[in-house]
């Protein structure tokens, strides 16, 4: 909580700024998809992957989020926060010239460097702020205020509890948790993966889900796991949640 006001105060945004585009600049910082993914993709990829039909191979299209995440013969090219399911990452890392992307035969290529950044933004829950709405990594505008917040954080737990294969029902008790939440407390957040990672999180111990562990699931948000409980155990105290808890579970 105390960290929490800290960054939420005004006088904090400068720092933040700094650090945010300092780490931006190191393997293992945050990946600014506008000005490292994107014109990578572009450059590579859209001329046989984008938005020219008549151009397009194995009807994939990798411009828009849609295709990212589509599955072809039960492949994805992109599986947010997972990059070795990802198809896109087992084809630019192929050894296999058949298999590589981008085809060897094209002229065109990866360095290594630009294949560890495709890697490193699957990692970090692959973020994509074209997407309508979806400024979950636009830290300052989160600090300074802005509205849509709850949004954020119910495209992102939406997003990232499809992608790993949650049902239709866990979801829907995902979205009415998230509603009775927000509905008893005032939330503000700088950091919408975090509720989300923390929402997703609550679910899966509500309906006792194998496999989902507190570190699996802030790994695929991006967030730190630390970060995650002290989220979790709010909306643990607010909501009194409890496993098989019939609010949440009764949609089965
Ligand atoms: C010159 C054309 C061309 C370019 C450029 C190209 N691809 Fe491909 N891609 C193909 C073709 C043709 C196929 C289908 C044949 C195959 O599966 O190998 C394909 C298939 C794929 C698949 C597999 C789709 C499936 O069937 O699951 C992925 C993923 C992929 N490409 C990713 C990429 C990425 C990422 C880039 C850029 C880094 C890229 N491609 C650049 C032509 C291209």
């Amino acid at each position: 909580m105390l960290s929490y006001l800290r960054h939420a105060s005004r006088g904090i945004a400068p720092t933040v700024l700094v650090l945010t585009s300092l780490a931006a600049q190191h393997d293992g910082g945050a990946v600014d998809f506008n000005r490292d993914v994107r014109p990578l993709l572009s450059d590579r990829c859209f001329k046989c992957h984008g938005f020219d039909e008549a151009a397009r191979k194995a009807g994939l299209r990798l411009d828009v989020r849609e295709g990212q995440l589509a599955a072809i013969r039960g492949r994805r090219p992109v599986v947010p926060g997972d990059p070795d399911a990802s198809e896109l990452i087992a084809r630019i890392e192929s050894p296999d010239p058949k298999r590589r992307m981008p085809p060897p035969s094209s002229g065109l290529s990866l360095d290594p460097s630009e294949k560890a950044l495709l890697r490193r933004w699957i990692e970090q829950g692959a973020p994509d702020p074209s997407e309508p709405r979806d400024r979950s990594r636009d830290h300052l505008t989160s600090i300074e205020g802005g509205h849509d917040r709850d949004d954020e954080v119910r495209l992102a737990f939406e997003r990232g509890m499809e992608s790993a294969g949650f049902s239709r029902a866990e979801l829907e008790a995902a979205r009415r948790m998230w509603r009775d939440f927000t509905a008893r407390r005032a939330v503000r957040t700088h950091k919408p993966a975090v509720l989300a990672a923390a929402v997703e999180y609550a679910v899966a111990l509500v309906h006792k889900r194998q496999g989902s562990t507190q570190a699996t699931i802030a790994r695929r948000y991006g967030v730190n796991p630390n970060s995650l409980s002290q989220r979790y155990s709010e909306l643990r105290e607010v909501l009194d949640l409890r496993p098989s808890d019939p609010r949440y579970c009764s949609a089965r």
